[in-house]
């Protein structure tokens, strides 16, 4: 069966010794849930301690929240997908929307950088998702399937390496949630667009993030075609966090 996914984005929060607290207090709240992972995407620096803190828990993974294209050379201040690897991650995030809207990074610059995450052997996160005025303008698929498209050219076996976040950007940070329909739309067609390119329709997980919160992260991942979360401000609190990856399914 495949395995609903509770990702946490710590952002630019907890270096390595309040990474290595974090997870001692989560480990006394959270017990393993049979249908599901739990997976950290600390700072790079914290990388290898929370690598190390969930050792002997294979539901549980550690991932880059941003990486490189290129796997070395001379490129002050970023960091590689083999370098990632060596220090514990098994995924990365890609195309976050802050990678996006704050650093400007293009959609070429996300192509290429879900290549390197995928020839380097880890999980691409692919973030996608449209802005406020996308979606009042009534763009939000035109906006997910363009980003989306940097897929293009990928064999169907590394389409199906590939899960997927939609944030849409409004909702990041901001207490606004999509509702579960709203999101289960979206969800749908991301969905579709993976089995158009020959994925097996339950082979693509397709988290959703974006003010995720104890209150509201069951009425989603109730959603079918939502495969889990992807949570910034509310992964920040160890028991907070667990309580969202313990939450009951119907
Ligand atoms: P918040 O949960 O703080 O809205 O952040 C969502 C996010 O960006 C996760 O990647």
């Amino acid at each position: 069966m495949k395995q609903l996914i509770f990702a946490a984005n710590w952002k630019l929060h907890l270096g390595p010794d309040g990474a290595r607290q974090f997870l001692e207090a989560f480990s006394q709240h959270y017990d393993s849930v049979a249908d599901r992972e739990v997976w950290f995407f600390p700072a790079a620096v914290s990388l290898r301690t929370v690598a190390q803190s969930i050792q002997g828990h294979d539901y549980m993974k550690a991932g880059a929240q941003n990486v490189f294209g290129e796997p070395k050379g001379a490129f002050t201040g970023e960091l590689s997908v083999p370098m990632a690897q060596e220090a514990g991650a098994q995924a990365a995030l890609v195309g976050h929307s802050e990678r996006r809207h704050v650093f400007g990074e293009t959609d070429a610059e996300t192509g290429k950088k879900v290549r390197a995450v995928l020839e380097g052997g880890l999980v691409p996160l692919l973030c996608v998702g449209e802005k406020l005025e996308e979606r009042e303008a009534g763009g939000t698929l035109a906006v997910v399937q363009r980003q989306l498209g940097v897929l293009d050219g990928l064999s169907v076996t590394d389409l199906g390496q590939i899960v997927v976040a939609y944030e849409p950007v409004w909702a990041i940070g901001t207490g606004k949630t999509a509702t579960p329909s709203d999101a289960a739309e979206v969800h749908a067609a991301i969905r579709k667009w993976f089995v158009d390119k020959g994925v097996a329709a339950d082979e693509v997980s397709i988290l959703y993030g974006g003010s995720v919160k104890p209150t509201n992260v069951a009425s989603l991942v109730s959603e079918p075609d939502v495969d889990g979360v992807l949570v910034g401000g509310a992964s920040l609190d160890p028991e907070m966090w667990a309580t969202i990856a313990s939450v009951d399914i119907d």
